[in-house]
């Protein structure tokens, strides 16, 4: 059987055009192979590569992955700067896997309260891919729904509108996700049953699938696994026919 061959085989629009994922569990799969916290990242960030050919493979369109929230900055000093060193690492270690894929790399975020290495470092990944269409893929870093609906009150204000001018499609405009569609699928690994803080607005609608694995052993077959379960869901948006 070749490779995907189920979801390949689904009408077109069973399959999940935008995949949104939570990778937690590094820390506890780190654990229980008796190695560094750092080495379950160091883990989670190759499987990030593996998983997002296997999205084009499937014909996703988008991937958003949760990198960093705005709770992480808590972590000890040692885990947040490891965290933003593979970061750094995989930006400058895929930046041209991505044009020759012709994928187009974004961060959302509060990017500006990185530090100035890192942030140049998005600017310049981000401008060299803006023009590439045939895959898309987010990183959250240093993002927090919550946050990003202030900054963008806080972006509608500057511009001075009437309260009357306050419309959802203008609130959604102002989101650091305003060319990106809302997720069809939402994966949390890892086991915990929440969205700590992940793109409050644009989840509305998207269909939720959470497993116990630790997303370094979250594999090509259970994102196929994930999309096959969305491929048999039923999306009513409110309605009834
Ligand atoms: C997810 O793994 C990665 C980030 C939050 C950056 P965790 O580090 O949260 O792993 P657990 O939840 O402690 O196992
Ligand atoms: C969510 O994982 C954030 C990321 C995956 C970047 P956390 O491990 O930070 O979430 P909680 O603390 O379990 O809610
Ligand atoms: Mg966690």
């Amino acid at each position: 059987m070749s490779k995907f061959e189920k979801v390949l085989a689904l009408p077109p629009e069973r399959i999940p055009q935008h995949i949104a994922i939570i990778l937690d569990g590094n820390g506890r799969w780190a654990k229980e192979n008796h190695l560094a916290r750092s080495q379950g990242h160091l883990a989670g960030a190759n499987n990030v590569e593996t998983i997002t050919y296997a999205c084009m493979d499937m014909g996703v369109k988008y991937l958003t992955v949760y990198a960093f929230s705005t709770e992480n900055w808590s972590r000890s000093e040692d885990e947040v700067s490891y965290l933003m060193f593979l970061l750094k690492r995989y930006l400058i270690k895929n930046k041209q896997d991505a044009i020759r894929r012709r994928t187009r790399i974004r961060v959302i975020g509060n990017v500006a309260d990185l530090k100035p290495d890192l942030q140049a470092l998005i600017r310049d990944v981000e401008d060299s891919t803006a023009d590439l269409t045939d895959f898309n893929l987010t990183f959250a870093i240093n993002y927090g729904g919550r946050d990003e609906l202030v900054r963008a009150v806080r972006g509608i204000l500057e511009e001075g509108p009437e309260p009357s001018d306050i419309t959802a499609e203008v609130l959604r405009s102002h989101l650091d996700t305003h060319d990106l569609p809302d997720p069809d699928l939402l994966i949390r690994t890892g086991g915990e049953l929440r969205i700590s803080n992940f793109l409050l607005w644009q989840l509305a609608y998207s269909e939720f699938y959470f497993l116990d694995k630790y997303w370094p052993d979250f594999t090509e077959d259970d994102l196929e696994q994930a999309v096959l379960d969305y491929a048999g869901r039923e999306r009513r948006f409110g309605g009834r026919k």
